[in-house]
């Protein structure tokens, strides 16, 4: 979906731009006409020669060419562009263009930009968790720009934890599907609930049960609905993973309860419903009000009472022409057990995966899916793909339907 593209990449002071030329060369291998615009400070750690030779242009840094006294205009640059990134996106650069200070070539172009405007953070840990940066990755977010999150990890300063600058594959996922979703915009005048992530049932204040899912699949497809025009609620469970688009709103809740009270609100007036969460299947019948000590209690003695089951309640109230998807993530018999959960659930499309599968389930970037249809139609089987690839051909084949 790149090829062709305008893109300027804006590179600023930080150690990860030594992964910029890795995020130039590809997006320059997949077909996009890249501009690269470099801050003063992101020259000390990464050399124009490099990315002007991965570009095939001239790297821009300053507002005129010291020679010859040649303007460059911002104004021309954010009108060519189809997109612009910025990758590593210092505190420093996040804070400027929260607060549109235009003392240099790249947030310049930024506020003479008319594209969409992506964000990669990369920076130590606390300053990725201080209230300033916070603040102004909120603003920025309110402003329409995409922030691509930080991961976690070893960082420049070798301590771990939040601020590692996304791996440029994974960048350059995220505009290859958002250009995918500008291309074909089905979904549009659709609204699409969407569950993620796990539940937690609170055992007392400090403990819960709860279950291995991170919600990087129903995100994936909120995403994915989103950029093919869809308003998209996403009910998610307690998830370390966020999104910023402005069509999709995020519920957050804990619960399986608290999930079924969402869902059952925002499925009154869907016209697709996709429960991708992973319930817990029981909670404590009753949650202690102090934290119970081991001293006094038998854990053994827990009573559970069973959660209610989302899907299928949804599934009972179903209207005509409303769609509802259900997922089964299974350890052997997949497809038998899934085909059960079809037709018990009242779902019209079930997506299977099993954890036997190596790169399927919790955590992974990747999936291994098949699809079963309650109108008969058969099976779709697909590779193992990235978790936004599959995310993608879910939203197919709800379409299809
Ligand atoms: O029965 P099982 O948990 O395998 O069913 C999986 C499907 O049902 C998923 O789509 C899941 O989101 C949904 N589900 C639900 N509420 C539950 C349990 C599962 O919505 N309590």
């Amino acid at each position: 979906m790149l090829e062709g593209k305008n893109i300027i990449l804006g590179i600023t002071g930080g150690i990860a731009a030594y992964k910029s030329a890795m995020l130039l060369r590809l997006l320059v291998k997949a077909g996009a006409q890249v501009q690269v615009v470099i801050t003063p400070n992101g020259k000390e750690f990464i050399t124009p020669v490099t990315l002007s030779a991965l570009s095939g242009r001239p790297v821009i840094s300053e507002f005129f060419t010291a020679n010859s006294g040649e303007w460059h205009s911002h104004v021309d640059l954010g009108l060519w562009a189809d997109a612009m990134i910025v990758a590593p996106a210092t505190a420093s650069t996040l804070a400027k263009m929260a607060t549109g200070v235009a003392d240099n070539m790249l947030v310049t172009t930024y506020l003479s930009s008319k594209c969409p405007v992506f964000v990669a953070p990369a920076m130590d840990l606390d300053m990725m968790a201080h209230p300033s940066t916070t603040r102004n990755l909120a603003t920025l977010r309110a402003d329409g720009v995409r922030i691509i999150e930080a991961a976690s990890g070893e960082l420049a300063s070798h301590l771990t934890g939040k601020g590692r600058m996304e791996e440029p594959e994974k960048i350059v996922a995220v505009l290859d599907a958002f250009f995918d979703g500008c291309g074909s915009r089905r979904l549009e005048g659709r609204k699409v609930l969407i569950s993620a992530g796990p539940t937690r049932e609170r055992i007392d204040p400090v403990r819960y049960i709860g279950n291995f899912s991170t919600g990087k699949m129903g995100y994936a497809i909120a995403r994915r609905a989103a950029a093919e025009g869809a308003e998209v609620t996403l009910v998610s469970g307690p998830v370390g993973i966020s999104i910023d688009d402005p069509a999709v709103k995020v519920v957050a809740v804990e619960s399986a309860r608290e999930m079924l009270a969402a869902c059952e609100d925002a499925f009154a007036d869907a016209d697709i419903a996709i429960m991708a969460a992973a319930v817990a299947d029981y909670a404590p019948a009753e949650c202690a009000g102090r934290k119970i000590k081991r001293e006094h209690c038998d854990f053994d003695e827990i009573k559970l009472v069973k959660n209610p089951d989302i899907a299928a309640t949804l599934g009972s109230r179903k209207r005509p022409g409303q769609i509802l998807v259900g997922f089964a993530l299974e350890t052997d018999n997949a497809a038998e057990h899934a085909a059960e959960k079809l037709v018990r659930k009242h779902l019209d499309m079930i997506v299977v995966n099993s954890l036997a599968d190596a790169g399927a389930g919790f955590g992974t970037d990747t999936n291994k899916i098949s699809i079963q249809y309650a109108d008969g139609r058969p099976d779709g089987i697909f590779d193992l793909k990235s978790k936004d690839e599959v995310a993608a051909d879910i939203i197919d084949a709800i379409t299809r339907l």
